[in-house]
């Protein structure tokens, strides 16, 4: 009966944004594999069979094998990738330090790359699939009072690959899109100072979860 569903792929899927994606494929008849680094043990979902978790960090291509090869092992076949993890590091331009850029890399670049690479080839054998990027309008509309610069650049970057991959497998039937959320009530959003961002009112995410509670430009992961 799994087999015959179509499955999708989600990562970063403990909390926010994807644990909702989540909950809409499974509404929709999906099956679907779950990852983030801590999944199991915040274990958002049902257990249900047509639900896998895979703990690890997106960036490790491990993580990335594990993830495909149990959509496949299980499900029989990857419909549909959302490379949603993310951690937001919101900071003026000249404090982001190594630690900072590595972070942003791997989860934001690296946790796109390896993920998208196998799944892509499954999906080559498919003959259809789609992927879709989970970006920032921050690109394209930066706010005043959220220096966010190298987080804008790197999900600039996933921007910019989504076009290439779309053009480069739109004769096999694979779509790459990026969808762009503005403002979104998340747990990522206690990394924004409240002072500046009203908006962040209402998340629930534990202080404790956040480094550093005296800076403005709190880093989150
Ligand atoms: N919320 C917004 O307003 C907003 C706006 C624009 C863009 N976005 C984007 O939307 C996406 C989801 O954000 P969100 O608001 O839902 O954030 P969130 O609530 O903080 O959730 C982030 C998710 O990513 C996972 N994650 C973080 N680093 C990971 C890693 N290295 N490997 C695997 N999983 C990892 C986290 O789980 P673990 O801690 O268990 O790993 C968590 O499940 C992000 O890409 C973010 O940039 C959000």
């Amino acid at each position: 009966m799994a087999n015959t569903a179509k499955t999708a792929i989600v990562t970063g899927a403990s909390r926010g944004i994807g644990a909702g994606l989540v909950e809409a494929f499974l509404k929709r008849g999906y099956s679907v594999v779950a990852n983030s680094r801590n999944i199991t043990k915040a274990n958002p979902f049902a257990a249900a069979a047509n639900v896998a978790l895979v703990d690890g960090d997106i960036g490790h291509p491990s993580t990335a094998a594990t993830i495909v090869d149990t959509a496949v092992s299980r499900f029989g076949r990857i419909d549909v990738l959302i490379n949603n993890a993310g951690v937001f590091i919101p900071k003026p331009f000249t404090e982001y330090t190594t630690e900072d850029f590595n972070t942003l890399v791997s989860t934001t670049l690296a946790g796109f790359l390896y993920v998208s690479q196998l799944a892509v080839k499954q999906m080559l054998r498919q003959k259809s699939g789609s992927i879709v990027n989970v970006s920032t309008t921050l690109v394209d509309q930066p706010i005043a009072g959220v220096g966010a610069a190298v987080q804008i650049m790197l999900k600039g970057a996933l921007n910019a690959v989504t076009c290439a991959l779309a053009i480069e497998y739109a004769k096999e039937g694979i779509r790459v899109n990026t969808i762009a959320p503005e403002v979104i009530n998340t747990p990522i959003l206690l990394c924004i100072n409240r002072k500046l961002m009203t908006f962040s009112k209402g998340c629930t995410r534990s202080a404790g979860s956040v480094r550093s509670k005296k800076s403005s430009t709190q880093l989150c992961f």
